[in-house]
């Protein structure tokens, strides 16, 4: 790869524009380099290499220094036009991939124990590749390796040309004689030189997901991380945004969204330097995790995904939940069902008769699925509530005689579809499998268990476990192949973390586990590859892109109080795509039936509420309600999001989407509060056409509620008007909201 000119700088080869996400540049530049690289002959030097991961808007660019042959992060952010000028620096950048003993004094990503005790590593550029899976993807791979020990570790970055993201992710491996032992392994090292950063994490609670919270990074290490083990993202999410020199807002300022495609235990640690310099690592938290590594066995960590921004969070928002569509989430470009989940309305206290009358509930509001939620199983020790039950999977013959069979040719009968509620990954002690394989759970053999819930985990770094989870469920589509739907919960932590499978490899439990579920759920994608399941864990305590290339969707919480979900969902929406995010209409919070569907209908709609006790007005309400729902839930599913007054600074929130031909939009106007007088004035709108005309009509009417203030239904506009100008939206009345249909 070496070559050997004295040329200043040559330029070898510049792919054109549209394939910049595949730069390579070789340049010489002999003047800039002083000491020769390892190995180098005297007298010669190598080249510097330039190695590009760009995407339409973004350049990623590594530099190998030819002086010591290691590989340097050269570059991040909007792209450039003259790429090359980077090897003018003096300074190679930051160490790509630093690791721990060679130097490195600041947090490594890789951390490795050789077989002979050594704790040091060296990593030197060996080679690089390019695939290209499909033209909008480029797959870039980055081999680096340890002139001292068989140490191989490979960096691959993924680039998303279109919608500006990029994927990491790194493979390791050791020709030891013996195995090794890995402490830190990150799936991605980010380097930046900024006068300030601006740190923006979620974090919450069962029924509090969510919460935002943005702070200026200070000298030294910040992490962001949880340690679970199941249920994991319940008090963090694992998803951030980097603002660079100043707070980003939604429509300026450098901001990198960030997020771990990883369902279990995840650390992102912001260290910075004594220069000011910061290092983002992201990757599975090392806590308590120690791997040992077998001599050939690879190592694959999870993904990191991110997207940079020089048009703040909205952009990065649309570029991510453009990836996700696209690639991020199973079937992200697929219509999704409505559903009637029982749930709220009559938790474990049902009977075939209740769920038949459901079943036409879900017919008569013109929904697609009947969701059976918990306690439809377990017999020796019924599911009637949650302290018993959980691990027996076979239907409960006092609520079910006629078995799930019966249910799902019910629905089908009646027109609906049937979906059913699980939760295969846990246990309660008071169930017939935990007497007969206490081995499978995780808990100490010698203590007193701790619960969460009632229930425990099983353990599924055992294989027998994980074959368990997946004949489960499995054997249950199988017996009922009409079954159109699966909601999946994990309602636990992992609070026993003790598996009897590992032996005296604990440590790797949190990591065993994660990939054996990812296992089980591969194996069930290759069988039922569209089946549309939603992850829940507890409300939104597993919501990661790890786990959502096998579900359509997820459960952001189960606080379903409409004005807490202006917030959750807000929050949700800068990462996640709306079409994944399963809002409910409930009997949660007091706000008129009006405002619950508005505010579940900006996301993917469902309903959990007695049906029957619906006025004849709410019934024509909701069912209006649905249809124009599913009229527009193309635009919503798939439209770009503009968040246009977040409910963090202001008493109203207000978003709307837009197709892509900008040719339909809608848009969401919350009130959520109001002082004496307060004036709420105009909207600008973003995303439309200004050269289009455009109608808007006020849909989801209702006379619940007071309305004041304008409204526009019915007027048309420029969309040059309505960018610059804005309209009307919404009342002043607190609680209150309005739905507009905006076609061109
Ligand atoms: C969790 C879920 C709820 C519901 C219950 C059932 O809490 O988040 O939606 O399914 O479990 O026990």
């Amino acid at each position: 790869m070496f070559f050997n000119f004295s040329v200043k700088y040559l330029t070898l080869f510049i792919m054109k524009k549209e394939f910049v996400s595949f730069l390579i540049i070789c340049i010489i530049s002999t003047s800039l380099m002083g000491q020769q690289p390892s190995g180098q002959p005297q007298g010669t030097q190598a080249p510097d290499i330039l190695i590009g991961a760009g995407t339409n808007n973004t350049d990623l660019i590594y530099r190998v220094n030819g002086r010591d042959g290691k590989l340097y992060q050269a570059y991040l952010g909007s792209k450039l036009n003259e790429t090359s000028a980077l090897l003018k620096a003096r300074d190679a950048g930051h160490q790509a991939y630093p690791v721990f003993g060679t130097g490195n004094l600041f947090e490594p990503a890789l951390r490795m124990t050789h077989n002979d005790g050594n704790t040091s590593l060296e990593l030197k550029y060996t080679s690089h590749n390019s695939e290209k899976p499909d033209p909008n993807v480029t797959l870039t791979n980055i081999v680096l390796k340890d002139p001292v020990y068989p140490v191989e570790v490979t960096l691959h970055i993924k680039t998303f040309a279109r919608e500006d993201v990029i994927e990491q992710w790194v493979e390791i491996v050791h020709r030891e004689a013996k195995p090794a032992t890995i402490f830190i392994y990150a799936s991605s090292m980010l380097h930046f030189d900024a006068e300030k950063y601006w740190l923006t994490q979620f974090h919450g609670d069962w029924a509090e997901e969510m919460k935002i919270q943005e702070s200026e990074l200070t000298s030294g290490i910040r992490i962001i991380d949880t340690k679970l083990g199941t249920r994991a993202h319940m008090y963090q999410t694992p998803v951030f945004f980097l603002a660079l020199n100043e707070k980003s807002d939604e429509n300026s300022g450098e901001v990198v969204a960030g997020t771990l495609g990883w369902s279990g235990n995840f650390q992102f640690l912001f260290e910075i330097d004594e220069k000011n310099s910061l290092r983002v690592r992201s990757g599975i938290n090392p806590y308590a995790s120690e791997y040992s590594l077998q001599p050939g066995k690879k190592f694959r960590t999870p993904s990191f995904i991110f997207t940079w921004s020089g048009q703040g969070k909205g952009t990065a928002s649309r570029n991510l939940h453009g990836w996700a569509r696209n690639y991020g989430l199973l079937d992200g470009t697929k219509p999704r069902f409505t559903l009637l989940n029982n749930w709220e309305t009559t938790y474990f206290d049902f009977n075939e008769q209740k769920l038949s009358g459901l079943i036409d509930d879900t017919k008569k509001m013109g929904l697609d699925v009947f969701l059976l939620d918990d306690g439809w199983f377990a017999n020796k020790y019924p599911r009637n509530n949650d302290r018993a039950g959980l691990g027996d999977w076979q239907e409960n013959k006092a609520k079910l005689p006629n078995g799930l069979g019966y249910l799902v040719k019910e629905a089908d009968s009646k027109g609906v579809k049937f979906g059913i509620w699980i939760e295969p990954e846990m246990v309660n002690p008071k169930s017939e499998l935990y007497e007969t394989h206490p081995e499978w759970v995780l808990r100490y053999p010698n203590r007193s268990e701790v619960y969460y819930r009632n229930q425990l985990t099983l353990d599924l770094s055992n294989p027998e476990v994980s074959e368990f989870v997946y004949n489960m469920v499995d054997g249950m589509l199988a017996k009922n192949p009409g079954i159109a739907f699966i909601k999946w919960d994990c309602n636990s932590m992992i609070m026993n973390p003790y598996s009897a499978y590992l032996k005296d490899k604990q440590s790797h439990l949190y990591i065993d586990y994660v990939n054996n579920l990812y296992n089980v759920l591969d194996r069930l994608r290759k069988k039922y590859p569209h089946l549309p399941i939603m992850l829940c864990s507890g409300g939104g305590g597993r919501v990661d892109y790890g786990a959502l290339r096998y579900f359509t969707e997820f459960w952001a919480s189960d606080n379903t109080d409409p004005l807490e979900r202006v917030y959750i969902q807000w929050s949700y929406s800068y990462f996640f795509p709306s079409v994944s995010v399963c809002n409910h209409i409930t009997s949660w919070g007091k706000q008129t039936l009006k405002f619950r569907t508005d505010v579940a209908m900006m996301g993917k709609m469902g309903y959990d509420i007695q049906v029957n006790e619906l006025t004849e007005k709410e019934l024509k309400f909701s069912q209006d309600a649905i249809a124009n729902y599913k009229r527009l839930s193309e635009v919503i599913w798939k439209g770009d999001l503009y968040r246009l007054v977040s409910p963090h600074e202001s008493n109203r929130a207000v978003l709307m989407y837009v197709n892509e031909s900008k040719s339909k939009a809608v848009l969401f106007a919350y009130t959520l509060n109001s002082r004496y007088g307060e004036v709420f004035n105009r909207v600008r709108l973003q995303g439309l056409d200004p050269a289009k005309t455009y109608k808007i009509e006020e849909i989801n009417v209702s006379t619940e509620g007071r309305r004041m203030g304008p409204s526009e239904s019915g007027r048309s506009y420029t969309g040059d008007y309505l960018m610059k100008i804005g309209m009307n939206v919404g009342s002043a009345t607190p609680l209150t909201s309005a739905v507009y249909e905006i076609s061109e």
